[in-house]
């Protein structure tokens, strides 16, 4: 499998130069049915709790809807784009938002939920941030919940890494929920929400 490297850019670049040229609006109504579903989700499995944490936030939009949705002490984002994350600050002055890679990241404390949309597929090994998530991020009986719309079963899906020149680790549904389970999630379940007549979100959800 091609590495990040050996693509013209990385995906934080990628994205944000997309922030910069205003291409982050777009993700905003094109993922919003999805993440709705996953905030749906969370109200069953967790409607309020202490902190919450959106992973690969982007311009923020998505944290701002669960902060109205769900009753959180707080949740905050995080992006390993700068621009993206000055966006989020702008729109959400009071939020807490932190340019930083997900696959280093640390916070003083552990969270009831971790989510993310579009995001996962971007790491060379996913299966390392996700049991990273869990030992380390994650307060036991929270929920670790991921929507992403590149996998095997999505077959629109599979030319977008030649399409946009950007790595991405195409893996199916199995393997998904498999890295998700050996990370240590038990419950775990997944849906295809579908974005169109041929498109679909893989969402998969496991608690700690
Ligand atoms: C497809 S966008 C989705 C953004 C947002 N979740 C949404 O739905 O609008 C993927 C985001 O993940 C971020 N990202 C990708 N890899 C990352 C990493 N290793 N660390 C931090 N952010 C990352 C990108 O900067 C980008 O904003």
């Amino acid at each position: 499998m091609k590495k990040i490297k050996d693509y013209a850019t990385t995906p934080i670049e990628l994205f944000n130069e997309w922030a910069k040229t205003g291409k982050d609006k777009g993700m905003e109504t094109g993922h919003n049915n999805s993440v709705e579903f996953m905030i749906k989700l969370l109200k069953t499995y967790k409607p309020e709790a202490n902190l919450g944490i959106d992973i690969g936030c982007g311009n923020g939009w998505a944290v701002k809807k669960m902060k109205k949705f769900l009753n959180y002490g707080n949740i905050i984002g995080v992006d390993g784009s700068r621009k993206m994350i000055q966006k989020a600050k702008k729109e959400d002055p009071k939020g807490d938002y932190f340019c930083e890679n997900i696959i280093k990241y640390e916070y003083e404390e552990k969270f009831d939920f971790i989510h993310s949309m579009e995001v996962l597929y971007y790491l060379e090994n996913p299966e390392n941030f996700i049991k990273h998530a869990f030992i380390n991020m994650q307060k036991n009986e929270g929920i670790f919940i991921m929507g992403i719309d590149h996998y095997k079963e999505n077959k629109p899906s599979l030319n977008w890494p030649q399409e946009c020149g950007v790595f991405m680790n195409t893996k199916s549904i199995k393997e998904w929920i498999g890295l998700i389970k050996s990370a240590g999630y038990e419950k775990v379940k997944h849906w295809q929400v579908p974005n169109n007549k041929k498109e679909s979100t893989l969402v998969v959800l496991g608690i700690k």
